[in-house]
């Protein structure tokens, strides 16, 4: 039996992780300070013997004994990690060089929940992992995309130095069950203005494009790439290359729960993408893993979800 640590466990990706990795037969470790994520999306496994919940916060060293390190402690929502920029970037930076840090102490793996972020507002489409990015080091999602670089450099100088076993993921959009309803992303955005049969409201024209994976392909891909031979750091992109523009989505919400919501439209925020879509053939080819999920059924599974947590 492996013992696993979950930084941001108690988080939307960071629950159904452990949910999965302690159905494999794994003891966990989570740890979280709770800034976005909460006790009640890891209450049902709290009786589970193998299942251990901790508050802490990874910008400061943690002494554990554990095999393997998931390491996805960060707010993830612009209007979470634009509330206090600073600690976003130290949660990325010191939370990766501690989580890196005790990983070369107890010669654990370690995979880091990068982003897709890293590519800014792309010049290439779809996004290949030997594209450079362009990102803007300065604009108010810099703490983000920044502090997701950085950990990207650090999670590589540690390997170069210190031989200490990486994987980078590099996540997509990725959206399910257990989302937060109030954290501004545009699938969970949609479905609760779309029950609520408010108007739904579009960024820009609504034709900027989105690709959009269930949460349980992506954690598949996770542990496929923690499994995978010590020679293969990544970074390698995990995402559904789907591609729909934000007006399509809207359109597919509206019709999946019946809504008569309108549409209304605002200005773009800032440095916001107008495309992202994941090449995912590396993925394919050293992963064997593709994504499994269409659309359609996964809205379905969440706005299920959100209907229950409205009732
Ligand atoms: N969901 C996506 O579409 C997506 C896309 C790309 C990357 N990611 C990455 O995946 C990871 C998980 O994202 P999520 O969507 O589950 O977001 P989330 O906000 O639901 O989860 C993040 C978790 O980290 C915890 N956390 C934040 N700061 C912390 C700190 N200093 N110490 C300890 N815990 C801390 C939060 O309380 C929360 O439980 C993040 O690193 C995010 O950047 C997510």
């Amino acid at each position: 039996m492996k013992k696993i640590l979950v930084t941001g466990g108690a988080g939307f990706l960071g629950s159904h992780l452990c949910e999965r990795l302690l159905a494999d037969g794994n003891d966990i470790l989570c740890v979280d300070n709770f800034y976005t994520g909460s006790k009640k999306n890891v209450s049902h496994l709290m009786s589970n013997p193998h299942f251990e919940l901790m508050r802490h916060d990874v910008t400061f060293p943690l002494y554990v004994e554990v095999d393997e390190i998931y390491n996805l402690a960060c707010p993830a929502s612009p209007p979470h990690y634009q509330y206090d920029p600073v600690q976003t970037t130290k949660t990325s930076v010191h939370g990766a060089i501690n989580m890196l840090g005790l990983a070369k102490r107890v010669g654990a793996k370690i995979l880091q929940a990068s982003t897709s972020e890293v590519y800014g507002d792309p010049e290439v489409h779809p996004q290949k992992e030997e594209y450079w990015g362009r990102v803007n080091p300065i604009g108010i999602r810099s703490c983000y995309d920044e502090g997701k670089r950085c950990a990207e450099t650090l999670f590589f100088d540690y390997w170069r130095q210190h031989q200490v076993e990486i994987k980078v993921a590099r996540i997509f959009n990725t959206y399910g069950p257990r989302m937060d309803p109030n954290d501004g992303r545009v699938v969970s955005n949609f479905i609760v203005q779309a029950l609520k049969g408010d108007p739904i409201t579009i960024y820009g024209d609504g034709s900027q494009t989105r690709s959009f994976c269930y949460v349980n392909d992506l954690v598949d891909g996770l542990i496929k790439l923690m499994a995978t031979h010590k020679d293969f750091t990544g970074p390698v992109n995990i995402g559904n290359p789907g591609e729909f523009t934000m007006l399509s989505l809207a359109q597919i919400i509206i019709e999946l729960t019946n809504s008569d919501s309108q549409l209304t439209f605002k200005s773009l925020p800032q440095d916001d993408p107008k495309q992202r879509q994941p090449d995912i053939e590396l993925a394919r080819r050293f992963l064997n893993w593709a994504p499994n999920m269409g659309l359609q059924d996964g809205l379905k599974q969440t706005i299920q979800y959100f209907k229950e947590m409205h009732s």
